[in-house]
């Protein structure tokens, strides 16, 4: 019997982010060869026009998954039945700028976008906020969308996760594969945690093969931390494939099962977290799932002093954003 088609939004479709991401989606990277999908790609009106050319290069593709493309600018036809909603869209920061300053700007739009993603989406919808200060912006949302599940809406540190798996590929030589139980706590921000006291390369202890503790304290975390600045400085623009290809693992997190033993970073909802966590944060955590698109906090994971106090700040530093968005918090 054919498969149903699943329904899947992106938004900010004209943008870097989307020529990076959508092609990919379309080919299957997203939920499998397997898998019929439609997608639904959205933008402001003044860009809207621009995704006819999107729409034109997908046809012109001929992936054999992509069953139908709707463009258009109106949330609230956009999400109509989506299953996974993608909100990429947002203003990326420039040189000098902090994630965080783009707290209010783009805060605005996901007052808008969960309110119709309450309306519109299938009931299980799963969110994965992209646009920064993504944790924040996927509070927002989760906020304005009380009839979806809270445990549905991530916010995008898989890219963390990545930057930090890329960097000990490059210390060591190791394939991705033989390198586990990276995780990301906190915030999308120079704040993040990035903890590799519980990696294992090739199932051995990360201090077995990397002795050089200064720099995994160091310039290992520091690298990770700073990574989206680099870009930025380097391309004179915000990260975009890398970006494009984390957000395909994040919903992939979620409909795959995770390797045995190991785990994946989201930031997900601090509701009843094992960790005393702050509840009502977005915050990343090591999570897993068996594939049925739900996870699990991997709870009783120990932390050693200097993570102890990083979390600490970048808790913190959470809810100080939550605390200058308080307005754009209230439901109408
Ligand atoms: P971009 O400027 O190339 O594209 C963003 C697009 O979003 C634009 O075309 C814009 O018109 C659109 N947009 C703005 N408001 C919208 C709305 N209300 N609805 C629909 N579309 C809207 O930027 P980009 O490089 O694609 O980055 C997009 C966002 O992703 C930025 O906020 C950036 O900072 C963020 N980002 C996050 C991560 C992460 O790891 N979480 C990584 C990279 C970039
Ligand atoms: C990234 O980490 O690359 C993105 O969040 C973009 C940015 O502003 O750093």
């Amino acid at each position: 019997m054919a498969k149903e088609v699943k329904r899947i939004a992106v938004t900010g479709g004209a943008g870097n982010i989307a020529y990076n991401l959508l092609f990919r989606i379309a080919a299957g990277a997203l939920l499998g060869k397997e898998q019929p999908i439609a997608l639904h790609i959205m933008e402001i009106p003044k860009v809207v026009d621009a995704l006819e050319g999107v729409k034109m290069e997908l046809e012109d593709c001929t992936f054999s998954l992509l069953k139908e493309i709707r463009i258009g600018c109106d949330p609230m036809e956009m999400f109509r039945g989506v299953d996974y909603a993608l909100l990429v869209g947002g203003k990326p920061r420039g040189p000098g700028m902090e994630r965080k300053d783009l707290l209010y700007e783009n805060g605005k739009i996901f007052v808008e976008q969960g309110y119709a993603l309450n309306a519109m989406a299938s009931p299980d919808c799963k969110v994965l906020v992209v646009a920064n200060p993504c944790n924040t912006s996927c509070l927002i949302a989760m906020h304005h969308a009380p009839n979806l599940p809270r445990k549905n809406f991530h916010a995008m540190t898989h890219l963390d996760q990545n930057r930090a798996i890329g960097q000990l590929m490059v210390k060591t030589g190791a394939h991705p594969l033989e390198i586990s139980n990276m995780i990301i706590w906190g915030n999308h921000s120079p704040t993040q945690v990035p903890d590799w006291s519980h990696v294992k390369i090739g199932r051995k202890p990360i201090t077995d093969i990397i002795a050089d503790k200064a720099w995994l304290d160091g310039d290992f975390i520091t690298t990770v931390q700073e990574r989206g600045a680099a870009i930025i400085a380097a391309r004179g623009k915000s990260s975009a494939a890398s970006a494009a290809n984390a957000a395909l693992d994040g919903i992939r997190n979620l409909v795959i099962p995770t390797r045995p033993g190991d785990w994946f970073s989201s930031g997900v909802c601090s509701d009843g977290n094992p960790y005393g966590i702050e509840e009502n944060l977005i915050f990343s955590m090591p999570c897993r799932s068996n594939g049925d698109g739900n996870y699990e906090v991997v709870p009783g994971l120990e932390w050693s002093q200097s993570v102890k106090e990083k979390i600490k700040i970048t808790e913190q530093e959470l809810i100080e954003e939550r605390e200058l968005v308080k307005d754009l918090l209230v439901v109408s």
